[in-house]
């Protein structure tokens, strides 16, 4: 059942507590990818979820984005673009800046990997304060794409970060409190 394929990917998250730094509880989805029905499951949750949806344009963030974004994308028949940090990709780029605990960090896309009038997905493995997110929303935005869905593994409820999103909406298979 879809439960009990919840249940799996749950369990083959690990979390390390104080990384990396003290404090921090580190949801590692490494492990995730070691179990292959978990993973699996995974991705298959997300497809059959965006069949369908007419979207043609995956948009995974640096780095997990990119283990759960192109699966997702061959599945449902949707180009795949990597959202990097900066001075990674070699072409002309759009930017976008987000805040982080300390200091702010740059979001990356290649100008022409997408046209406006699209219908995008983007995804990453976990939201936490959903400043990662935003800044990939931006960057869709600014050029005409229309952001379907958000969807991560793994949501961090606590901090809220849902409602960063505004009128976007949020899939997570795992939410952890
Ligand atoms: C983590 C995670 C998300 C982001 C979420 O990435 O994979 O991309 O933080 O945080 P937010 O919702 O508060 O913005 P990280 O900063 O560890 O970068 P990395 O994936 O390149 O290691």
């Amino acid at each position: 059942s879809r439960d009990d394929r919840i249940a799996r990917i749950a369990s083959a998250i690990r979390v390390i507590p104080d990384f990396p730094k003290p404090g921090i509880m580190f949801q590692d989805i490494t492990t995730l990818l070691l179990d292959p029905k978990a993973f699996k499951d995974t991705i298959d949750l997300f497809v059959e979820r965006y069949k369908g949806k007419d979207i043609s344009v995956v948009a995974g963030i640096e780095a997990r984005g990119f283990i759960f974004g192109p699966p997702i994308a061959l599945a449902i028949g949707a180009k795949f673009v990597p959202m990097r940090k900066p001075k990674k990709l070699p072409g002309e780029v759009i930017s976008e800046e987000y805040s982080l605990e300390y200091g702010t960090d740059k979001m990356e896309m290649h100008v022409g990997a997408v046209q406006a009038g699209e219908r995008a997905l983007i995804i990453d493995d976990l939201i936490a304060t959903g400043g990662t997110l935003c800044a990939a929303i931006r960057l869709l935005e600014r050029v005409g794409v229309h952001v379907v869905e958000c969807a991560c593994v793994i949501e961090l409820a606590d901090l809220k970060g849902r409602e960063r999103l505004g009128d976007r909406p949020l899939f997570v298979l795992v939410s952890s409190t």
